[in-house]
């Protein structure tokens, strides 16, 4: 089903429009994965990896073709801050499951842009039958971890040093997910 774009009025007071990407996004999409990747390392793309515009533009396309795939960003005053992700897995004994993956400008942290993202997110995987939603997030990504938790998602399990970053450091990453009824 088509996702029906939604306002949500944040803590600041400011509204924030919620719809779902557009091809025509693709340049700013790419602009703001050159910022969001730049800004922490929670992302698991590096900046040097964002895709290009062409392939964006490929993969919005997919994104929007496939029924079971959503992507969806979130507007203030015609900025993209927040980008969210989910794609149901296509084999048929986990068709009722799928990913998420979610990022919010770090200029807006904190003002009930993530909350609201994934509420909109949740109601429409409800609406198309998904049952489960699991994501990945580093053990160290407090605030992320907080949302989840907030948002009714439990801690599954840990996958240790999952993660290699540039400077050698390692992360360990907790899978989380969320049921539906
Ligand atoms: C994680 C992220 C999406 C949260 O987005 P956000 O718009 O700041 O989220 P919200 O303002 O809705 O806050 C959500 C919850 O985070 C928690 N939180 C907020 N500030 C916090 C802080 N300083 N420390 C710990 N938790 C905090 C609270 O539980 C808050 O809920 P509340 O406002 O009802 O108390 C955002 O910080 C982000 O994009 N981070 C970088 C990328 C990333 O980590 N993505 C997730 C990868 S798995």
């Amino acid at each position: 089903m088509k996702f029906h774009p939604r306002m949500v009025v944040l803590k600041n007071g400011e509204t924030l429009l919620i719809r779902e990407v557009d091809v025509s996004d693709a340049k700013r999409v790419v602009e703001y994965m050159k910022t969001v990747t730049a800004e922490t390392v929670f992302n698991i793309t590096a900046p040097d990896e964002v895709f290009d515009v062409s392939t964006e533009k490929k993969l919005i396309k997919m994104f929007r073709e496939n029924p079971r795939d959503l992507m969806i960003v979130g507007e203030l005053r015609g900025e993209i801050v927040s980008i969210l992700s989910l794609r149901g897995f296509t084999r048929k004994r986990t068709s009722h499951a799928g990913e998420m993956s979610i990022s919010v400008k770090k200029k807006y942290w904190g003002i009930g842009i993530g909350t609201a993202m994934m509420k909109a997110m949740i109601e429409w995987a409800k609406r198309e039958g998904f049952e489960r939603i699991q994501l990945e997030v580093f053990k160290s990504n407090e605030r992320a971890i907080n949302l989840y938790k907030k948002m009714g998602f439990v801690e599954e399990g840990l996958k240790r040093r999952a993660v290699r970053l540039e400077d050698g450091r390692y992360e360990d990453v907790l899978v989380m997910a969320l049921l539906l009824d």
